[in-house]
């Protein structure tokens, strides 16, 4: 694809502090701010909240930062899919006005040492699989805020729970930004697009393919008849075992709490983690 081909002029600002000038300024002028937080690596799934944003916010912002803090030690940090010139001509074509991409050195002081942890919805899940990833999401994501100073902010609802943090974060800590969620996008085939799909080989992609068939029979035995939450788990469970993936959680849950449930009532989410080959790949279906 040739770079040079954008059809708008965007600006990358780097720094937080001349982010928050223009923010005031924006702000000043009468115009609602939109934010799009992503660590790059653009894909349909980005795209199709940017062009939410766009529709719904005078100027959008993307912010494209890789942030250490949300990985584990042993977690992909280093190998992180970064295209930050493709990023940009998909941002520019797709409407964006700014991207907000800063170092880390200008992100997090070197004496950084301010956290912020939304406790609760954070406990299952990710939060047990990936223990202090959503302080490190909660802490870059309030950050971002301070920096872009966003009326409006996008998140996908593949990291349900994610979106389900941030939420409460805004809720618990007064932080005026109303949070909108977008759908999972697809491969025709089921695929949840993610920036870690890079990552697989081909027999990976075909053999991902269960994760969300297996949600999808999930939900057809609900809407058959089938309330117990365990029996539904095990059928998923059997069904991504036989393409030898390892499981890190299947899961349901309560739609709010996202606290484990026995009984779904008229609706639950449920929620899978898996590793095919070395990719953590995560899915999700509302069973309702
Ligand atoms: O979803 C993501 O890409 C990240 O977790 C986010 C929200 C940009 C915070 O770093």
């Amino acid at each position: 694809m040739n770079i040079r081909s954008s059809k708008k002029m965007i600006k990358v600002i780097k720094k937080v502090r001349a982010m928050q000038k223009l923010a005031d300024l924006l702000r000043r002028e009468g115009k609602t701010i939109g934010l799009v937080p992503t660590m790059g690596a653009l894909h349909d799934g980005h795209l199709s909240l940017i062009k939410k944003c766009v529709k719904a916010s005078d100027v959008t912002v993307l912010s494209v930062f890789v942030n250490r803090l949300q990985f584990g030690p042993k977690e992909d940090f280093g190998n992180y899919p970064r295209q930050f010139a493709m990023d940009k001509k998909l941002a520019a074509d797709n409407g964006v006005d700014y991207i907000f991409a800063p170092s880390h050195e200008d992100f997090y002081n070197s004496d950084f040492s301010s956290f912020v942890d939304v406790e609760g919805v954070t406990k299952n899940l990710c939060g047990s699989a990936r223990p202090g990833h959503f302080i490190g999401v909660a802490t870059a994501v309030t950050k971002l805020f301070t920096a872009i100073k966003p009326h409006k902010a996008f998140f996908g609802e593949k990291d349900f729970q994610q979106f389900v943090t941030i939420k409460k974060l805004v809720a618990d800590l007064n932080i005026d930004v109303k949070i909108y969620s977008g759908k999972i996008i697809r491969e025709k085939n089921g695929l949840a697009l993610s920036s870690r799909n890079a990552y697989l080989s081909d027999d990976e992609r075909e053999r991902a393919l269960v994760l969300y068939r297996s949600l999808v029979e999930a939900k057809r035995l609900f809407i058959a008849g089938e309330k117990n939450a365990l029996k539904i788990i095990n059928n998923a469970v059997n069904s991504i075992e036989s393409q030898e993936i390892e499981i890190d959680y299947v899961k349901i849950v309560d739609i709010n709490s996202l606290a484990d449930i026995k009984r779904i009532g008229e609706k639950a989410l449920m929620a899978i983690a898996a590793k095919v080959g070395k990719t953590r790949l995560i899915d999700n279906i509302v069973l309702k």
